[in-house]
């Protein structure tokens, strides 16, 4: 499934070098947590400003209301938001642990395909809206749409029974329902029509998508089974930059889970290795906003994004044959951006070598920092939901 295979199998071509990363701090060091908001509000409005474009405003309204789904332990969300008068419906799948003596922590995200994706009942029913990034594997037409053969295929990517069995309630939504994945159809439904966002300033889809994720979390604050106090947020690739986008710019949710986020994600542009900022808006320019200065010029970096989250918890998964998403530099940048959990943990930081990482498929863990390198490719699996949900119990 969009495996992607390493040129080379090379540390010093997945490494290429120490960074030379833009400056995290601005003027005054950061020595106190109102120092740190400060600076992070700067960092975050040059990642507006420059990369995504702002996250819109919440909605007038929100309701949501629940259905059973016959033969899934699965419970179909439905969400309807308001904005100026005009009305968006959109869907998500919850599933709550059984046996449940008090709320449950949560576990969210969107998902490429969604709900039809990780529940086989028929009695989901297809987004006809939705736009995805059609997975010829499964037999998905170049259309888009989702069709009934994607049906359960995004099951090993959710691993939901693990996630329950380890007392987490999860809620997933197929982001092409909200932002259809299309440099086209975009701007005809789902969120860009919704927030107006021809009368705004310019925004990209990984901004809406983060808007998305956020109206996930305003549903599960309305559920009396869910403690909201206890949010985390996953996502893979795409999903995975938006997510960190959305803990960026949103203190409700506590942890991220990033897997492979690549370009736009944790991967710095600062380092030439993977994917570039330009590549990805030549193939996806629906997704940042368009750029007009050289990269010379460039006054944010991943590491700022990185960093916005702190003081919450951070986890990101990379796959050593996925050096397009650039573990290494994901690593760097991660190791760059923890000054700003320093207020919490001033001591015992312990970041290994890249090469030990690279050579060992490591895994790295400080406070509410963690990363791993596993084997294989562009993927999120099983592997990394066990590492990140052991993560969890911890932070
Ligand atoms: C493409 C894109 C990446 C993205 C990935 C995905 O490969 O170039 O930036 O992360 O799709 O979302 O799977």
């Amino acid at each position: 499934v969009n495996e992607q295979t390493a040129a080379s199998d090379d540390f010093e071509t997945a490494y290429a070098g120490a960074i030379d990363f833009l400056p995290l701090e601005g003027g005054t060091p950061v020595t106190t947590p109102s120092l740190r908001e400060h600076r992070q509000s700067q960092l975050r409005a040059n990642l507006a400003n420059e990369l995504y474009g702002p996250v819109p405003l919440p909605p007038d309204n929100i309701s949501v209301s629940r259905q059973p789904i016959a033969g899934d332990l699965a419970e179909r969300v439905l969400i309807e938001i308001t904005v100026a008068g005009r009305l968006f419906t959109v869907d998500a799948a919850l599933w709550l642990p059984p046996n449940l003596d008090g709320p449950a922590p949560l576990i969210c995200g969107l998902d490429f395909v969604g709900p039809v994706g990780l529940i086989n009942s028929p009695d989901f029913p297809i987004d006809e809206n939705a736009r995805i990034s059609s997975r010829e594997v499964y037999g998905a037409r170049e259309n888009k749409r989702i069709e009934e053969t994607l049906r359960g295929v995004s099951a090993y990517r959710w691993p939901v029974s693990m996630m329950l069995d380890a007392g987490y309630a999860v809620l997933v939504s197929c982001y092409g329902s909200w932002v259809p994945d299309d440099a086209d159809d975009w701007k005809y439904h789902g969120l860009y029509p919704l927030l107006d966002c021809a009368g705004g300033p310019p925004v990209g889809a990984i901004s809406l998508w983060a808007w998305a994720i956020q109206r996930l979390v305003d549903a599960a604050e309305t559920f009396d089974e869910i403690d909201a106090s206890r949010v985390s947020v996953a996502g893979h690739s795409r999903l995975g930059k938006s997510a960190l986008w959305a803990a960026a710019n949103d203190p409700r949710i506590g942890a991220v889970l990033a897997g492979n986020s690549g370009c736009g994600g944790s991967a710095p542009a600062a380092h030439p290795v993977g994917e570039t900022l330009a590549e990805m808006a030549e193939v996806f320019p629906h997704w940042t906003i368009p750029r007009g200065e050289s990269p010379a010029k460039r006054n944010f970096d991943q590491h700022h994004l990185l960093s916005l989250i702190a003081p919450r918890a951070v986890y990101l998964a990379h796959a050593k044959a996925d050096v397009k998403a650039d573990p290494i530099g994901s690593l760097l940048a991660l190791k760059e951006a923890s000054e700003f959990w320093k207020l919490e943990r001033p001591e015992g930081w312990y970041w290994p070598a890249p090469r030990e990482i690279w050579q060992t498929c490591g895994q790295l863990r400080n406070g509410s920092l963690g990363y791993h390198l596993r084997p294989g490719g562009h993927n999120i699996l099983p592997y990394d939901w066990r590492k990140f949900l052991d993560f969890l119990e911890t932070v």
